[in-house]
């Protein structure tokens, strides 16, 4: 078997292929990557040497390398984690999210039309369906939840959804799709909660906390969703659409103040500052159908994933301060200068 990890430089792309090498010693894996600001071959540093891996530099939007990769390597199945993921930059700077995210993802998708592949898989997000009021705990995303986007991240991943949909339903694709809550673990890029609060934490800066900290997002360690995206790609059905998350919904000022307490570090380095625009309030998934259908329930509760990402952060150093040094400071400084 063979498999194309599209954005495999990045967070959880990176922790897929190291998953799918540990579990699937005989499998090819190629990644596809741009290297953008948030990708970094360092992290892939453990594989890149091993003979049944390739790092290909290239951007998903190039329709000429896309195919001339697909010709070279005839994948037998893609996983598409290459996007722009970050709210915040989507809100300052759109066009990029909609050329990655959509063009990117139709891109790939006429790859696997023309060269022919067992399984196109969208890494999609639990942002599509919108968000949810604090006061109705009742209330959780399904798979029928209507799409109902806020901001141009949300809306780029919810188009590229519709059309992955699409593409299976007029051309007979066949692909499955994932929307995941958010994640936390190593190697995530620290512009993201909670490494940065960590990464901050750790350099005595900051906690720059948006609002009032009363949003909720459902976190799910990283290694969870990567289990769960290779139940989906060998058992899943085709043309489905799969939500995952682990029921652990968290505000974000409680996961600023544990992160403070597990690093020893005051609680008046947190600072409230003007909220994100259209700042989605709540995320909760109801991960019902691929329990029922796959047998997936995450195996990471949220005091153990945090405490060893926390270690993670504190035995790696190198990785996130390096990128804290580059080009990451002019964003840094675009975003929080004036908050
Ligand atoms: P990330 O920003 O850490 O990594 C994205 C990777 O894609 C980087 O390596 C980058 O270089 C690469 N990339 C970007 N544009 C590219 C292009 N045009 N061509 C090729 N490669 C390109 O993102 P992440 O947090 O690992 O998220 C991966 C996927 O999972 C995304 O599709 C995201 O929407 C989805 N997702 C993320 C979360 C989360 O909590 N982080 C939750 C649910 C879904
Ligand atoms: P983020 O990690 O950007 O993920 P997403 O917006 O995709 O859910 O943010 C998680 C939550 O934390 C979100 O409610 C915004 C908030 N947040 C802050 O309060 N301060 C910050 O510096 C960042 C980056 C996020």
């Amino acid at each position: 078997m063979k498999i194309i990890v599209t954005g495999g430089a990045g967070f959880i792309g990176s922790n897929f292929i190291f998953h799918i090498m540990k579990k699937y010693p005989d499998y090819g894996v190629v990644c596809l990557d741009k290297l953008t600001y948030a990708g970094n071959l360092s992290t892939l540093e453990a594989v890149l040497n091993k003979p049944n891996f390739r790092f290909v530099k290239e951007d998903i939007c190039d329709r000429t390398a896309v195919y001339k990769l697909f010709e070279e390597e005839k994948p037998d199945v893609i996983v598409n984690f290459a996007a722009e993921s970050h709210v915040d930059r989507s809100i300052l700077e759109p066009e990029v999210f909609l050329k990655t995210n959509i063009i990117g993802t139709a891109t790939l998708m006429d790859a696997c039309l023309k060269y022919g592949i067992r399984r196109f898989h969208q890494v999609s997000t639990d942002e599509v369906y919108g968000d949810l009021p604090l006061d109705r705990p009742d209330l959780l995303f399904t798979e029928e939840t209507p799409l109902h986007t806020s901001s141009p991240y949300s809306s780029s991943k919810a188009s590229a959804d519709l059309l992955v949909l699409a593409y299976h339903r007029t051309y007979g694709l066949p692909v499955s799709i994932s929307r995941c809550s958010n994640n936390y673990g190593p190697y995530h890029f620290p512009e993201k909660l909670i490494p940065l609060m960590i990464a901050n934490a750790l350099n005595d800066k900051p906690l720059p906390v948006y609002g009032k900290g009363e949003n909720v997002r459902d976190w799910l360690y990283v290694e969870d969703h990567c289990k769960a995206i290779d139940l989906i790609i060998h058992k899943g059905r085709e043309g489905e659409v799969y939500n995952i998350g682990g029921h652990n919904e968290m505000k974000n000022i409680d996961i600023v103040k544990m992160i403070c307490r597990e690093l020893k570090k005051p609680e008046s380095l947190i600072t409230y500052v003007a909220d994100r625009k259209g700042h989605d309030m709540r995320y909760a998934i109801d991960p019902t159908k691929i329990h029922k259908e796959l047998g997936w329930l995450p195996e990471t509760k949220f005091a153990e994933g945090i405490k060893k990402t926390i270690e993670w952060y504190l035995e790696n150093r190198k990785w996130w301060q390096t990128i804290i040094s580059g080009e990451y400071k002019n964003y840094y400084e675009k975003m929080y200068g004036n908050k």
